[in-house]
């Protein structure tokens, strides 16, 4: 496994790929590499002829007082998890050059940014569709891999790759969960053992809100009630949003009335666990359930 830090290596590496005939997998990540990132990155090596990782805690995508100082670094592991996933290439990208003095070009995706996520963290899409493309650029990646657990950030990619013509496939890939069903995140790692007993209930939740749906219910209130009845937001979780939305525009449904749409519907929930935030989410495809 090569492990480069300067852009020019990894562009040039990955474009020694390319120029062999070979496909390139690309799973960018910040990092604090858990089973979900093992995941993508196997998945990378199994469908590509070469596997490439990009780590880097990218500042841009963090707020003012969100947890880019606090973020975990663990560089030696993070590389032990990618060889082990067979990983061909890491590139440890360096703020510098990524956003050099000079910089001040941003890649602002407008609508599917805005609601869920975006409404508590509104420069968040922004960094990440920013350096995405950045990242893109360097690895010119044949495909490149999402995890389905952060499904904004999953539309706010293929609609950035398909308004700038990027020749990248963008494959999504299930959420990889612990045994009780809550989502693996870096972020798991903050949480004491009163917060981590209650974390679960974020995606029983969600599967309780699946079940109205699925049952017949339309009104995204009574789907919601559902939700709150069985998340019981309290001290331990505090809920900052739950959405029943279009799964392809994010949108509202127009009167709250649930309606099939071509993309289905998600249900999406933002929760703090003893304050630290975590976020997962149900799909439910127009013709029934599905969606690990
Ligand atoms: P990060 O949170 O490190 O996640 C990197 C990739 O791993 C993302 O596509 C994310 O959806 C996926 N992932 C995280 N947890 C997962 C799980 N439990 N199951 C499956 N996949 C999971 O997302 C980012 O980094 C950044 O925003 C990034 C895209 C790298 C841009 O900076």
């Amino acid at each position: 496994m090569r492990i480069v830090e300067k852009l020019e290596d990894a562009a040039a590496w990955c474009g020694r790929y390319r120029a062999s005939g070979l496909s390139v997998g690309f799973v960018p990540t910040l990092g604090a590499l858990h089973r979900g990132h093992a995941s993508l990155l196997e998945r990378a090596r199994a469908e590509c002829d070469r596997a490439v990782a990009s780590i880097f805690v990218n500042p841009t995508q963090f707020g003012p007082g969100e947890d880019f100082t606090a973020y975990p670094r663990p560089r030696e592991k993070d590389l032990a998890l990618c060889r082990a996933a067979g990983v061909d290439l890491v590139y440890l990208a360096r703020a510098e050059e990524i956003y050099p003095p000079g910089f001040q070009t941003w890649v602002t995706v407008e609508e599917v940014s805005k609601p869920l996520c975006g409404v508590s963290r509104p420069i968040h899409f922004r960094g990440v569709a920013t350096v995405v493309t950045q990242l893109f650029a360097v690895v010119r990646p044949h495909r490149a891999y999402f995890g389905a657990k952060d499904y904004q950030q999953t539309l706010v990619v293929r609609r950035l790759v398909a308004d700038l013509h990027l020749d990248t496939e963008v494959r999504v890939e299930p959420t990889v969960r612990e045994a009780d069903g809550l989502a693996m995140s870096s972020r798991n790692a903050y949480l004491d053992a009163e917060a981590r007993s209650a974390a679960p209930r974020i995606r029983a939740a969600l599967l309780a809100a699946r079940t109205r749906v699925l049952e017949g219910e339309t009104r995204t209130a009574a789907v919601l009630d559902r939700l709150r009845e069985v998340l019981r937001p309290d001290a331990l979780l505090e809920l900052e949003y739950a959405e029943v939305r279009d799964a392809t525009t994010l949108q509202e449904f127009p009167d709250g009335v649930v309606r099939s749409t071509p993309g289905g519907v998600v249900i999406a929930v933002a929760a703090r666990a003893k304050g630290t935030r975590l976020i997962d989410n149900v799909v439910i495809p127009p013709d029934g359930p599905a969606s690990p």
